[in-house]
Formats: C-alpha cells, sequence, structure tokens
C-alpha cells in the first residue's frame, strides 16, 4: 500500500490512516501481516484512561511472587559471567513475617532476568529484639571461596526495653551467590563509633565494602548522620579491615561538603579508567547524585557540567562492570492507588542503564547495548490519527515529521493510535531550528492540544522534564514529576530512545541522561509528537518491537 501521505492542516479535525505506513521494500514491516494493526483502524475516539497494571514485565522486571523490587545490590561473577542482582523484597508483615528480605536475580542482558532459586537469601528475624527484626540495603564481596553478605540489621521497634540502636551493619556469609547466605552470629555488629558525635540511636546503613589494591585492606563505607561544627549532616563514614571481619573506624570519608544532605543513601565507590566515583542517594530529591576523585580516598569534586545523569527514577542505584561495561541498576517507585496522581511509594521495576565516562570525566548513561538489539527485532506500523496545526509530513518517507509552530500562541502536534504491545521502543532524531517554549512527546491524549501528559524538552531551561499536568495547567509553579538537566541547542540532532513495557517509560537522550518513570497512562492510549512556540523536526521516526 502506498505511504504517501503530506497533510498540511489548521485546527480541523481530521483522521488520517497510514497503512502499513513504509515505502521502503527492504523493510521488516513490510509485506508482514502479523505487524497491521487491522483493529486499530475502528479507532474514532481517543483512548487516554490507563488500563489496569498488569505484572507482565520482562524489560523492568518485578520481584519475587510480583512483589516490587527495593534497592538493588549488583554483583557481576567473573566466573559464570553473569550479573547477579541481589535486591530488597517490598514485603513487610506479610503472613512470612518478612521485612525487606533479599532476594535475586542473575541476568546476561538486562533483558531477561532469571529469580534465583533459593528464594530468600538473608531473611528477617522473627525476634522483634534482634536487630535484624527487619533488614536494609548492604553489599556482597568476595574472598578465599566465601561470599561476605553485609546488610544493614534494622529494627523498627526502636526504641523499646531491648532495642537502643534502630540501625547496624551485619553480616552473613555463603558459599554460592544464588543461596542462602548464613547470619554470621560470630560478626559483632557495628554500629555508628561512640563519642564522634554520630546519631547513635538511628541513621546508620547501605554498607558498601570494596577492597583497596595499593594496600590490599578492605574498606567499608556507611550512611551515617553526624554533627559537623554545630550542624547535623549526612555523612559516609568509613572503616578498614584486613579480613573483613574485624573494622577499625577511619573518619569521615566524605560530608557532602558545600552541600548539606539528610542522609546520602546506598553509596558505592568505583573506578573508570584512572577516575574514582561516589555514587550516593539523596533521601530528599530522591536523586541519584555522585563525586569524582583522582583518588579512591577523594577528595572528591562535582561533576564538571551537570549535577546528574538521570532523574527521579533510579532511587537507591548501585553498579557493577563485567571489565567492559558498567550498569547502574535501581527501582523506578510505583505510584499510590495505581494512579499518576498517587503519591510515590517505595520499591517498583527493576530498571538498568550502561554507565561510562565522558571526555570530561562525568558520567553519562545509555540504552545497554543488548536491550537495544532485543527490541529493535520487528518494526511496528504506526497510525496517524489526528493532526493539528502546521505539520509536514514527508513526501519521501513518511517517518519524518516537521512541526512547524513559531507565531506566538502557536501550536503543532500529531496523535497516533494507541499501539498495542506490551513492550516496544520508540525512535527518532529531534532538531530544531527555533524553540521560544518547548517541543516533545505526549502520552495518554485525551485531545491533540491540551489533556495529555508531556515529555518536554525545554530549551530555555535546559532541562527534559516528564510533566503529568495538561497544558493549561503546566505553568502553575511547582516541580514536574520528573525532570533531567541537558543542554539542548538549535540545529544539533537529539537522538531520543523511548522504551515503554506496561507502565514503565524510559527516555534516553543521545546516549547521555535517561528519564525513567512510571505513567500509567502510557499504555494503550493516544500518543504523538507536538511543538509548542518551536520549529521542530522528527527524523527516521519508528517504533520497534522484540
Ligand atoms: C498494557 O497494554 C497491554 C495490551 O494493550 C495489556 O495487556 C496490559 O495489561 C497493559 N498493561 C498496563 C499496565 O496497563
Ligand atoms: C565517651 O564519652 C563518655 C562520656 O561522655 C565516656 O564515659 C566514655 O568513656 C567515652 N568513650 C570513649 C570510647 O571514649
Ligand atoms: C518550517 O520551519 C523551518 C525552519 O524555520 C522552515 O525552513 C520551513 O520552511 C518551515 N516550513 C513550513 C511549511 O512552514
Ligand atoms: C538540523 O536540521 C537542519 C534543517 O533540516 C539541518 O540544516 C541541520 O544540518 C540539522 N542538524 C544536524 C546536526 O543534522
Amino acid at each position: 500500500m502506498s505511504s504517501f501521505l503530506q497533510a498540511i492542516i489548521k485546527t480541523t479535525f481530521l483522521i488520517l490512516i497510514i497503512a502499513s505506513c513504509n515505502s521502503d521494500p527492504t523493510s521488516p514491516s513490510e509485506g508482514d501481516d502479523d505487524n497491521s494493526d487491522d483493529n486499530n483502524d475502528e479507532i474514532t475516539e481517543y483512548i487516554c484512561q490507563p488500563e489496569t497494571e498488569s505484572t507482565d514485565y520482562s524489560l523492568y522486571p518485578l520481584g519475587q511472587d510480583d512483589y516490587p523490587v527495593g534497592d538493588v545490590m549488583p554483583y557481576y561473577d567473573q566466573e559464570s559471567e553473569t550479573f547477579y542482582l541481589h535486591y530488597l523484597l517490598d514485603i513487610w508483615d506479610d503472613n512470612t513475617n518478612d521485612r525487606h528480605p533479599w532476594y535475586g536475580f542473575a541476568t546476561t542482558n538486562f533483558y531477561d532476568y532469571t529469580e534465583l532459586l533459593a528464594g530468600e537469601l538473608i531473611g528477617t528475624s522473627s525476634n522483634a529484639c534482634d536487630q535484624d527484626y527487619a533488614i536494609g540495603t548492604g553489599s556482597v564481596v568476595f574472598k578465599d571461596g566465601t561470599y561476605y553478605g553485609f546488610y544493614t540489621g534494622h529494627n523498627p521497634t526502636f526504641p523499646s526495653e531491648c532495642i537502643k540502636t534502630k540501625e547496624g551493619v551485619m553480616l552473613a556469609t555463603s558459599t554460592s551467590l544464588s543461596n542462602a547466605f548464613s547470619k554470621r552470629e560470630d560478626f559483632p555488629t557495628i554500629f555508628a563509633p561512640k563519642n564522634e558525635s554520630y546519631d547513635l540511636n538511628d541513621n546508620f546503613r547501605d554498607p558498601f565494602v570494596y577492597e583497596v589494591s595499593e594496600s590490599g585492606l578492605y574498606y567499608m563505607i556507611v550512611s551515617a548522620r553526624k554533627e559537623i561544627n554545630g550542624e547535623w549532616k549526612g555523612v559516609l563514614a568509613q572503616f578498614s579491615s584486613e579480613n573483613l571481619l574485624n573494622w577499625e573506624y577511619e573518619g569521615v570519608l566524605y560530608d557532602g561538603g558545600e552541600d548539606t544532605f539528610f542522609m546520602m543513601e546506598t553509596p558505592e565507590i568505583f573506578e573508570l579508567d584512572g577516575t574514582y566515583y561516589l555514587l550516593f542517594s539523596d533521601t530528599d530529591t530522591r536523586h541519584v547524585y555522585y563525586r569524582k576523585s583522582t583518588s579512591v580516598h577523594g577528595p572528591w569534586e562535582k561533576p564538571s557540567d551537570k549535577n546528574r545523569f538521570a532523574g527521579v527514577g533510579i532511587y537507591a542505584a548501585r553498579t557493577a562492570s563485567n571489565g567492559n561495561t558498567r550498569y547502574i541498576a535501581a527501582w523506578t517507585h510505583r505510584k499510590g492507588g495505581e494512579s499518576d496522581y498517587g503519591q510515590t511509594l517505595w520499591g517498583g521495576n527493576l530498571v538498568a542503564h550502561e554507565l561510562y565516562k565522558k571526555d570530561n570525566g562525568d558520567l553519562a548513561v545509555k540504552i545497554p547495548q543488548s536491550v537495544l538489539s532485543y527490541l529493535d527485532s520487528e518494526e511496528i506500523s504506526i497510525k496517524i490519527f489526528e493532526e493539528y496545526g502546521n505539520v509536514i509530513t514527508d513526501q519521501s518517507s513518511d517517518k519524518n515529521f516537521v512541526l512547524n509552530a513559531s507565531g506566538e500562541d502557536d501550536f503543532s502536534s500529531v496523535t497516533f493510535n494507541p499501539l498495542e504491545s506490551t513492550r516496544y521502543k520508540i525512535s527518532t532524531t529531534i532538531n530544531y531550528s527555533a524553540s521560544q517554549n518547548d517541543f516533545g512527546f505526549l502520552f495518554g491524549a485525551c485531545d491533540v492540544t491540551n489533556d495529555f501528559f508531556s515529555l518536554r524538552f525545554i530549551p530555555n531551561q535546559n532541562i527534559i522534564s516528564l510533566e503529568t499536568r495538561s497544558r493549561d495547567d503546566i505553568d502553575n509553579p511547582f516541580r514536574a514529576y520528573n525532570d533531567v538537566p541537558i543542554n539542548i541547542s538549535p540545529g544539533e540532532n537529539y537522538d531520543i530512545n523511548i522504551v515503554v513495557e506496561n507502565s514503565i517509560v524510559v527516555v534516553y537522550v543521545n546516549d547521555k541522561v535517561a528519564l525513567s518513570s512510571r505513567v500509567y497512562k502510557a499504555n494503550g492510549t493516544h500518543w504523538g509528537i507536538y511543538s509548542d512556540n518551536s520549529d521542530v523536526t522528527f527524523e527516521n521516526f519508528k517504533v520497534t518491537t522484540p
């Protein structure tokens, strides 16, 4: 079928259908009946209400028995060439009487995850007088045939007759990454050091253990709070050990410098081509930040350019490398009542990106190569539902859209029929010549001009933000749901990959920054592209599925 179509429409409601959407005979979707969305021909009204949340996830898995995934602790096993991703399972006082036990996945490609057969790897105590009545994040280190799993013992009954400290660092060991760990009763729980102005009651958690090769010593950093020159700050307390069993306090590794964090949670130190990175999650903004240094011991300096490479959807992130590629893994939160307007909840789906070092030493993220190849196996057709304003659909290939809206209050947009796949990738290259306001993508469209969520490129703020308010409400002064800073300039290409799996939407821009968001309204609804007071081109526009 011919795909030629050109339409410049002003404000008129019009339904346009591009069948099969492809003039290139070598394209995978050409002549392939499985790819044509015949059902969609019938759609005459906007579909914009979210469907019931599904548990059918593979790219962004849920945990054991479809419970949400909490903090992720990635570990690469050289022998099996497999990434083990231990994580806190989001169960609390359920019928197993467990509070955030450790479970785990194994993966080699970050799109296919296997639950570890052992199930629970480190469980919680049923005795309310034990430090590990609930447990929290930690880290695994290998020495002489044994995996040492340092974890947070967290007792929510604090303060009580028997519990004087809410948190401490404990140890369990195992001879295999996929088997249950045995708690080491002989290991004295580590608490915040006394007489050092630490918070001795609470806030001592998330140990990360690493070996420093020059000295042969192991170091442990722990998230804590301490009074420094009269000010309470989130700090990373440091300990050293020769044997992983006896630990000595070594002072504060980092106190935030000129910044004051309430807590720098789930810290990690790793090296990339001669630069050391200190990664942590800020309890207040829910952002992952990092510092860099030429030494594993610091001093730590801020990134040279933007202060982060992602938005709020990778909380408690940690990383692991197979020697060639480093991956960062975390959870993208759920929202209360499975509603886009519900409050942000703890735990969600596991999301991983590739993490790398830019020329200026700053960190950047991109879609893992294996995930990209996996998602690119089949191109599916898209159908225009409505166009608004000055829109040009390229004649030679219907995959290019020019959305001109340079006049004041000018707006152009194109909406597409819902995609029927559970997981897919939208890709295009954006290039704009002028912008007084914003442009980008829209999800969950109830109409073509106002009532939708927008993924906004905002050049005059140099940010990309995901906005869950309708257009006429955007200027109200509170924060967008999710955003990430990036320099946006005219005449440059921005390569976009948007991966959608049910209600998880992960956006990659220029292989540099990522936004992972919960968008219940994204699935099975009308979507599209828009330009507000901007002249923008969307080139090589396509949707692919595994
Ligand atoms: C997403 O849509 C697919 C098919 O349209 C459906 O099977 C699935 O349950 C939906 N998931 C969510 C989270 O709405
Ligand atoms: C800490 O200070 C208390 C008094 O505030 C003192 O009794 C105790 O001996 C000190 N402990 C150490 C380890 O210095
Ligand atoms: C769209 O805008 C571009 C850049 O400003 C311009 O070159 C082009 O002629 C415009 N096209 C239409 C149809 O307005
Ligand atoms: C962006 O688009 C304009 C107009 O089509 C083109 O002249 C320019 O070369 C493009 N920029 C890049 C980096 O491709």
